[in-house]
C-alpha cells in the first residue's frame, strides 16, 4: 500500500480512558473500540489507518510532524489542548495533509471554556457531537477528498 492511501488518527490527553472516562459525556465505546472501527471503514476504501493516542502535546506534535507528509489526512481529537496548545496549532498549520478537527462531545454546548478552539481556524473543519461517529464522518470526508469528490 502507497504512503498516499493512508490516514492518520490522532488522539489527544485522556482519550485513553474512554470506556471509563465520564460516560454520560463520552459514551461507553473504548479507544480500541474506536480505532478498529475506523480501521475496517478505512479497509472497506482500500485505505490504511494509522491510530495514536498520547496524553503529551509534544508527542503529539512529533507524530504530525513525522505523518504529516506521507498521509491523505489526518483526524484529530486534540481532547483538552483543543482549547490552548499554540504548539498543535502551529504543526497542524505546518503540515500539507488536510486536518478535521473532531470531538466526541458538542463542545459548543458545554463549559464555556472548551467553546474556542485554538485549532479549528487551521484544520479543513471541525466535527463534534456525534460520539465515535464524529471520527467516521472525518474518516469519510477524507476519503472521499482523497478520490476528488468536490461536494
Ligand atoms: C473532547 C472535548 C474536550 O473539551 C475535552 O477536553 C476532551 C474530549 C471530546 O472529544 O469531546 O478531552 O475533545
Amino acid at each position: 500500500m502507497t504512503a498516499a492511501r493512508r490516514v492518520l488518527v490522532l488522539h489527544g490527553p485522556n482519550l485513553n480512558l474512554l470506556g471509563r472516562r465520564e460516560p454520560e459525556i463520552y459514551g461507553s465505546m473504548t479507544l480500541a473500540e474506536i480505532d478498529e472501527r475506523l480501521r475496517q471503514l478505512g479497509a472497506a476504501h482500500g485505505i490504511e489507518v494509522i491510530c495514536a493516542q498520547s496524553n503529551h502535546e509534544g508527542e503529539l506534535v512529533d507524530l504530525l510532524q513525522r505523518y504529516g507528509w506521507d498521509v491523505i489526512g489526518v483526524v484529530l481529537n486534540p481532547g483538552a489542548l483543543t482549547h490552548y496548545s499554540i504548539a498543535l496549532r502551529d504543526a497542524v498549520a505546518a503540515i500539507p495533509a488536510p486536518v478535521v478537527e473532531v470531538h466526541l462531545s458538542n463542545i459548543h454546548a458545554r463549559e464555556p471554556f472548551r467553546h474556542r478552539s485554538v485549532i479549528a481556524p487551521v484544520a479543513v473543519g471541525q466535527i463534534c457531537g456525534f460520539g465515535p461517529m464524529s471520527y467516521e464522518l472525518a474518516l469519510m470526508y477524507l476519503i472521499r477528498r482523497a478520490e476528488g469528490a468536490s461536494g
